[in-house]
């Protein structure tokens, strides 16, 4: 019978490791998500939505459903839950793995401030000599932003802000990624951008913003990824996430569990 493998989604990656396990014949996915959005895609398999209750509901749910494995596979920029996992997967004797995409590098020619907070990215801004900026932050992470005078800004969002934050000199724009490199290109010309602030998202969707810029010598201040806990075990590929639960179960059948 198939082992209960719980997937903390909510991210590209999350979908596709639920969709490649789907039919495995050890593994019995459930997919958890948090419920921020209100029509979620389903990913393939079971589907839980909503919080746990911190650690310990995290724990009682682990205990409930016989989990015999779990998957962390939030986005690099959910900040707690990962914590949550740690400790709940630590108290319930259950074995984790994080699977992260890796964080973009600088490269030669780049022009990157990398602070830890928007607070610290919008002090870069009144410091560093900027005029024109592409925010490419969340609708939630505008507010550090709006007070700065001087600055205009072009606020690159998925939907719109509510309310919308009192920006003075503003142009909004409402558009979804991947974004190809053509597009970035023209995006930073026709605005004539001079900085660009983003967070270390990583991955292909949202990179070429980065080539672009690197291209035209525009600065960029990057928000580092949170602090995660160190002793989780990790994985940038679902391909090496499939290897870790082969391993496992493996290692199970040799010990007759
Ligand atoms: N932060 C981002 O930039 C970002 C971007 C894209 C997608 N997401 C996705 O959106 C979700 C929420 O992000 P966040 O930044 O609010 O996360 P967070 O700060 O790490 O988590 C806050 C709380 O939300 C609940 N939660 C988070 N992920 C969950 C999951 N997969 N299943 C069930 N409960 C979950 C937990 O509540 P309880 O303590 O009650 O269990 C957690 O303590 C994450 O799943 C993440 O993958 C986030």
């Amino acid at each position: 019978m198939p082992a209960n493998l719980l997937i903390l989604g909510g991210t590209t990656e999350a979908y596709e490791l639920a969709e490649r396990l789907a039919g495995h014949e050890d593994w019995h996915v459930i997919n958890s998500l948090a419920g921020r959005t209100a029509n979620p895609r389903r990913p393939a398999g079971e589907t839980r939505i909503g919080g746990f209750g911190g650690v310990a509901g995290l724990a009682r749910y682990l205990d409930a459903r016989a989990i015999r494995a779990v998957i962390d596979v939030t986005h690099p920029f959910a900040a707690q839950m990962g914590w949550n996992a740690a400790e709940a997967c630590q108290l319930a004797g259950v074995p984790l793995l994080r699977l992260e995409r890796p964080a973009w590098m600088p490269e030669p020619g780049d022009r990157w401030a990398s602070v830890a907070t928007w607070e610290a990215a919008a002090e870069a801004l009144r410091q560093g000599g900027a005029r024109r900026v592409l925010l490419a932050v969340g609708r939630q992470e505008l507010a550090p932003f709006a007070g700065i005078d001087g600055l205009w800004f072009l606020i690159r969002l998925v939907t719109p802000p509510d309310p919308e934050p009192p920006f003075r000199h503003v142009e909004w724009l409402y558009s979804r990624g991947p974004f190809v490199l053509d597009d970035e290109r023209a995006l930073l010309d026709t605005w004539a951008i001079d900085t660009l602030v983003c967070k270390n998202s990583g991955g292909e969707a949202t990179s070429a913003k980065l080539v672009a810029a690197r291209e035209r010598g525009i600065r960029v201040v990057m928000l580092q990824r949170p602090v995660r806990p160190a002793e989780v075990a990790t994985t940038a590929t679902v391909a090496a996430t499939l290897a870790w639960l082969d391993a496992l179960q493996s290692s199970a059948y040799q010990r007759g569990v």
